[in-house]
């Protein structure tokens, strides 16, 4: 048996986390787990997890590594909490979702098909890659794709029975595919693009994060198509009625073509802010390198964020257009409005997690970022500020008649220290929220270290830490009415990286202190997103 380097190496600051990058053990059947402490009762139903599970696999031309974390083999985990008078119990299944990719890496010990970041030999012609890129869905078979940041029950003109008989999963991803799950077994059952939304939705990207109404149902997207006019349609899908419109098509000289993982609704508008994440030669680039990451050009701090607002309701398309200065972010915590005194204008705010370059892209390397990793310590040397979070509440000014001229975009807070993968009190979505809840890293691991609750109105923050143990997405569910923004818990599955297993935590959302865990015995891969579904 080949020992590898990484397994020489300490871990980074003596906080292990291999374990959750290199997590393929699957529990096809539920299974109880032991549970300390007390789940609350009210956060029954079930919580859904995405993301990568192993990013290595044994060929017969020796050991196969996925280069980047965004590229990881998908692994879907299911949570089910069960109500009971004492609090909950917790059952737990997961599933590995790409079985035929792997069989086909471990053939050939290499990963065919358009990736995030994989490094590769440059040996595949131009038709080839034209082929690959242009053909989202390629395979038909949903063991190949692996989709897997972000998942959503009966996602709106997505669900495979129009009669709604059955409940299906979708997992999106940054291109224009989506793949289905059984939502019990997790089992995958289809892979498609977006023009089953809609015909005219034949680009290559698209955000992993639609945005939801909280009232409606109703998803918001952007579907970005590369050429000599780069097109970005935004558009509508209806929760009620599962028929999707295109609210604005823009392209023009100063319109690029970005990596852009999110986007910002309010009651009003959809934005779409364009970071200066360009992809090199109008998007083309990306049939050379196969890969999105070596395709986004060098990060030019002259170029700015390009901000579009687009009308929701009235079939105005795009209204407003801003620009501030560059900056790069792949989350948007939440955005609300304001009328301003004069009522000339509508105040837009979006707030977002927010870096100063592209660095953080570079970071999420395996080779980077596990304990292990042979380039953590330089990496962090080299980048230190790169990697940092802040958060920053951008205004922006959008002018009630089309006469009226846009006032400049301004940034109206910002903090340092905020958490990664943003969660708020769902039913504070597009209103004034005041708490946000992420993953941060001071600096103690080689990754994340801690879930921080944090004020955006004053910055305070508040911290779970163990010394150790590295949180996933922390996920509000909500308690009984009237306990206001914060009343709830939140839910994160973290792993114990000294004994290399999992434990779904649950904390008090107000003060941050642990209620209760359920312990799994194997690792959950550190992975990405996830979703409670209420009982
Ligand atoms: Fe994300």
């Amino acid at each position: 048996m080949t020992v590898s380097i990484e397994e020489t190496r300490r871990p980074y600051k003596s906080w292990p986390n291999d374990a959750g990058f290199d997590a393929s053990i699957e529990q096809r059947t539920p299974i109880p787990l032991k549970v300390t402490g007390t789940i609350p009762s009210f956060a029954a139903g079930t919580l859904y997890r995405t993301g990568p599970g192993h990013h290595k696999e044994n060929t017969d031309r020796g050991e196969f590594r996925v280069s980047h974390w965004f590229d990881g083999f998908t692994h879907i985990h299911r949570f089910q909490l069960i109500s009971t008078p004492s609090g909950c119990t917790v059952l737990y299944n997961s599933r590995r979702q790409v079985d035929d990719l792997l069989e086909i890496v471990r053939k050939t010990g290499k990963l065919d098909g358009i990736s995030f970041g994989q490094k590769r030999e440059p040996c595949t012609s131009f038709f080839a890659k034209l082929k690959s890129v242009f053909e989202p869905q390629r395979s038909g078979n949903p063991q190949l794709e692996n989709v897997g940041v972000t998942i959503a029950l009966n996602a709106p003109g997505l669900s495979s029975s129009s009669e709604k008989r059955h409940n299906v999963l979708t997992t999106f991803t940054d291109t224009s595919a989506v793949k289905h799950l059984d939502p019990t077994t997790l089992k995958p059952i289809g892979v498609a693009s977006q023009t089953i939304l809609h015909p005219a939705l034949t680009g290559q990207l698209s955000a992993a994060h639609p945005a939801q109404c909280p009232l409606t149902g109703d998803t918001y997207n952007y579907n970005l198509a590369f050429g000599v006019a780069v097109t970005y349609r935004i558009f509508h899908t209806s929760a009620s009625t599962h028929e999707t419109s295109i609210l604005a098509t823009i392209s023009g000289t100063d319109i690029k073509p970005a990596y852009v993982h999110s986007l910002f609704l309010t009651p009003s508008f959809v934005i779409l802010a364009i970071w200066p994440s360009h992809i090199a030669a109008g998007g083309v680039k990306i049939l050379w390198e196969r890969n999105l990451l070596d395709a986004i050009a060098s990060f030019d701090p002259t170029n700015p964020i390009v901000w579009l607002v687009i009308d929701r309701h009235h079939g105005r398309g795009l209204v407003s257009k801003f620009t501030s200065p560059a900056a790069f972010a792949f989350h948007s915590i939440n955005a609300f409005e304001e009328p301003s005194l004069d009522a000339a204008t509508t105040e837009v705010f979006c707030d977002v997690v927010q870096y100063h370059n592209l660095d953080i892209l570079h970071k999420n390397y395996y080779y980077n970022l596990k304990s292990t990793g042979p380039g953590v310590a330089d990496f962090i040397a080299t980048h230190r500020e790169g990697i940092k979070t802040h958060f920053a509440r951008y205004r922006l000014s959008v002018p009630s008649t089309p006469s009226k001229k846009s006032r400049p975009t301004e940034i109206a807070k910002t903090y340092p220290l905020i958490g990664e993968l943003p969660t708020i009190n769902p039913s504070f979505a597009t209103k004034r929220a005041r708490f946000t809840y992420g993953v941060v890293d001071r600096g103690l691991s080689s990754f994340v270290d801690g879930i921080a609750k944090t004020d955006m109105e004053t910055g305070e923050n508040w911290i779970w830490e163990k010394m150790g143990h590295t949180p996933g997405e922390p996920i509000f569910v909500a308690g009984v009415e009237d306990e206001g923004e914060d009343g709830g818990v939140v839910l994160s599955v973290v792993l114990d990286g000294v004994k290399g297993t999992s434990y779904l935590l649950c904390l008090s959302a107000r003060n941050m202190v642990e209620l209760g865990r359920a312990e799994v015995l194997v690792a959950v891969g550190l992975g990405f997103h996830g979703r409670h579904i209420a009982a």
